[in-house]
C-alpha cells in the first residue's frame, strides 16, 4: 500500500508507546455498543464503498471545520489564521483513518495507534508530528460533539455505490459505533487518573 508514505502516519511502528487500554476493556466497550460480527462485516463493506471516496469525505469534513471558526482555530496559532500546510498534512492521515476504521483488525496494534491519535489531540503531542506552531490542544468537548457530524455526513457516501437501503443502514450503524468507540478510547488521556 501507500500508507507508509503519508507524512507523520506511524501506524504499527515500533517506537509507538503501548496503549494503556486492555483488550478486555476494549471488549467491554464494544459490548456496550452492541457490537456484533455483523458490524465487522458491515465495516468491511463500508471500506469498499468508501475507498475511492475518502478524498471527498474528508473534503466535506474540512469544509465543515472551515465553516466554524471555533473549530478551525485549532489548526492555527492562538488568535491567528489557520496553517494550511498543517491542514494538508493532517488531511492525508485523516483519509487513511477512514480506511483503518473500516479495514484494520481492532487488536493491540490498533489500540496503540488509537492512543497515539488521542495524544495528538492533547497537550502531550499536538503539533509535534507536523512541527507546527498551533493551539496546543483540542478540548475534549469538541471531540465528543464531533461524533455527530462525522457520522451524519458519511451516509450519502455509503449510499453512493448502489447498495440496498438495508446494507446502507448496517454500514451506517457500524460506522457510528466505530467512531463512538474511538472517541471513548481517545477520552482516556483527558481524564483524571482512575476516572477513565
Ligand atoms: C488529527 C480524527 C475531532 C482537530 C486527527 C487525525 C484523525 C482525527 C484521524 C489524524 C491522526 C494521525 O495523526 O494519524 C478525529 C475524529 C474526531 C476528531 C474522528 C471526532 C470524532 C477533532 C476536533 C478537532 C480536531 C473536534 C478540532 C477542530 C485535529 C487536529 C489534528 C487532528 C488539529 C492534528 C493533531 C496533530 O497536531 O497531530 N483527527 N478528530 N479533531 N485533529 Fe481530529
Amino acid at each position: 500500500g501507500t500508507a507508509h508514505r503519508i507524512p507523520g502516519y506511524t501506524y504499527g511502528e515500533p517506537q509507538l508507546e503501548h496503549s494503556p487500554v486492555t483488550i478486555a476493556e476494549l471488549d467491554a466497550l464494544k459490548e456496550t455498543l452492541l457490537w456484533a460480527d455483523s458490524d465487522d462485516q458491515a465495516l468491511r463493506m463500508a471500506g469498499d464503498a468508501l475507498a475511492d471516496q475518502v478524498g471527498d469525505v474528508v473534503a466535506t469534513w474540512y469544509d465543515y471545520v472551515a465553516a466554524h471558526p471555533h473549530l478551525v482555530a485549532y489548526f492555527g496559532p492562538p488568535g491567528g489564521a489557520p496553517d494550511s500546510e498543517y491542514l494538508e498534512r493532517v488531511r492525508a492521515r485523516f483519509e487513511q483513518w477512514i480506511l483503518d476504521t473500516c479495514r484494520r483488525p481492532y487488536d493491540d496494534v490498533w489500540l496503540d495507534y488509537q492512543q497515539e491519535i488521542a495524544l495528538r489531540h492533547t497537550r502531550a503531542k499536538k503539533d509535534q508530528t507536523d512541527h507546527v506552531d498551533a493551539v496546543d490542544r483540542v478540548p475534549l468537548r469538541h471531540i465528543i460533539a464531533f461524533i455527530y457530524p462525522i457520522t451524519a455526513t458519511i451516509r450519502p457516501f455509503l449510499s453512493a455505490k448502489g447498495h440496498g437501503e438495508e446494507d446502507v443502514e448496517r454500514m451506517y450503524q457500524a460506522w457510528f459505533k466505530a467512531v463512538t468507540l474511538q472517541v471513548a478510547l481517545w477520552s482516556r488521556p483527558y481524564v483524571r487518573e482512575g476516572d477513565w
